[in-house]
């Protein structure tokens, strides 16, 4: 305890009584996640961020994976990774700072090639993003001559320059209806692709990349949680395997699974997907008790408050992408905003 009555802060900034009360407002929205004995350790930086953003004109947008420090400190926007495309689409700050894995910022990038984006730790991968390359993409259409390619946002801008059309976990359904075509090839997801067969008559040529986070999961699993637990919702993200969704109430992307909770809100509920999503929801609904198992992402998990603090103060790590390269891959990002989502998944 300092001489002031606050503790010092654990990190680089101090905590001062004017810093608690610049982030206060923040505590507020957090109280029930995060307890008081950890506030001093955030508060420095969520008076810091606040600060930075209005001087450089930045907006921080932050993925539903994101920690409750950051997603209800800083951030700006939150969601999906649909709702950060069309958000990133429209912004009119001059620096985006991207909460969230690299292929994420790439699309707010290649959608604002004008603006600085930063991303706090460039090697905040992804699992599918690795699971497939541009030429892997080009050899698939040799394969399948005049069939289309749609590919999940969780991918490089090099294999979206490839491809037809991209799309999410929000929208790959209509994505893959709007083109009217009897066949298409879906990349890289497998399991997301098997999702979508299992709702359209569209045939889908699958890719076996997988999320190593929601690979994890098990319909065995699922059902012992229920005997455990009974009347527990569960709800799951269609990156898991088909046997979890089978067991699932509701398969969503992540923001259809906030909204799952948001409007229903179950008395208990258990998220088959990030462990952070429970938090930031339990942070918004402390009424509603989330059962865990839920798995890490390290790669969303490389993103902390100093690290957004340190992106804001010097302006890195500044995402860059090929011109050519975005143009072409702008054309599918830009292609998939255009499809109109006729259902809430
Ligand atoms: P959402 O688009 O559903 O947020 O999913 C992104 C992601 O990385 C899930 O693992
Ligand atoms: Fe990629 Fe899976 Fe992490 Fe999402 S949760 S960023 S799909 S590794």
């Amino acid at each position: 305890m300092s001489t002031s009555g606050f503790p010092a802060s654990p990190g680089d900034l101090p905590y001062t009584p004017a810093v608690a009360a610049a982030a206060a407002a923040a505590y507020e929205k957090v109280k029930s996640v995060i307890p008081a004995v950890e506030w001093p350790v955030h508060a420095p930086y969520v008076a810091a961020i606040q600060e930075l953003k209005k001087k450089r004109n930045a907006v921080v947008l932050a993925h539903n994976y994101q920690t409750p420090e950051i997603f209800h400190g800083v951030a700006d926007i939150v969601g999906d990774s649909l709702a950060l495309a069309r958000e990133a689409a429209k912004t009119t700050a001059d620096v985006i700072v991207l909460a969230g894995v690299h292929f994420m910022a790439e699309t707010a990038k290649i959608l604002n090639p004008g603006k600085t984006v930063l991303i706090p730790d460039p090697a905040a991968g992804c699992s599918l993003a690795d699971s497939i390359t541009a030429e892997d993409v080009r050899r698939l259409r040799e394969k399948h001559p005049g069939v289309p390619v749609v590919t999940y946002v969780n991918t490089s801008a090099e294999v979206k320059a490839e491809s037809d059309v991209c799309c999410t976990s929000g929208n790959a359904v209509e994505v893959v209806e709007s083109l009217g075509v009897p066949r298409v090839i879906f990349l890289p997801d497998e399991y997301l692709g098997r999702y979508v067969a299992s709702q359209t008559k569209v045939e889908i040529v699958l890719w076996q990349g997988h999320c190593e986070v929601h690979e994890r999961f098990t319909g065995r699993e699922v059902r012992s949680l229920r005997e455990t637990h009974p009347g527990v919702v569960v709800i799951a993200h269609p990156e898991c395997p088909p046997d979890v969704l089978a067991e699932a109430d509701y398969v969503g992307s992540t923001a259809g699974m906030a909204r799952h909770v948001r409007e229903r809100r179950p008395a208990r509920v258990a998220m088959i997907t990030e462990c952070s999503m429970s938090d930031n929801l339990a942070a918004e609904f402390p009424e509603v008790s989330f059962v865990r198992p839920c798995n890490l992402c390290p790669h969303m998990k490389r993103i902390t408050l100093p690290k957004i603090y340190e992106a804001l103060r010097d302006l890195k790590f500044e995402v860059r992408v090929d011109p050519e390269v975005a143009r072409r891959a702008q054309k599918a990002v830009e292609r998939m905003l255009a499809v109109r989502a006729t259902s809430a998944r």
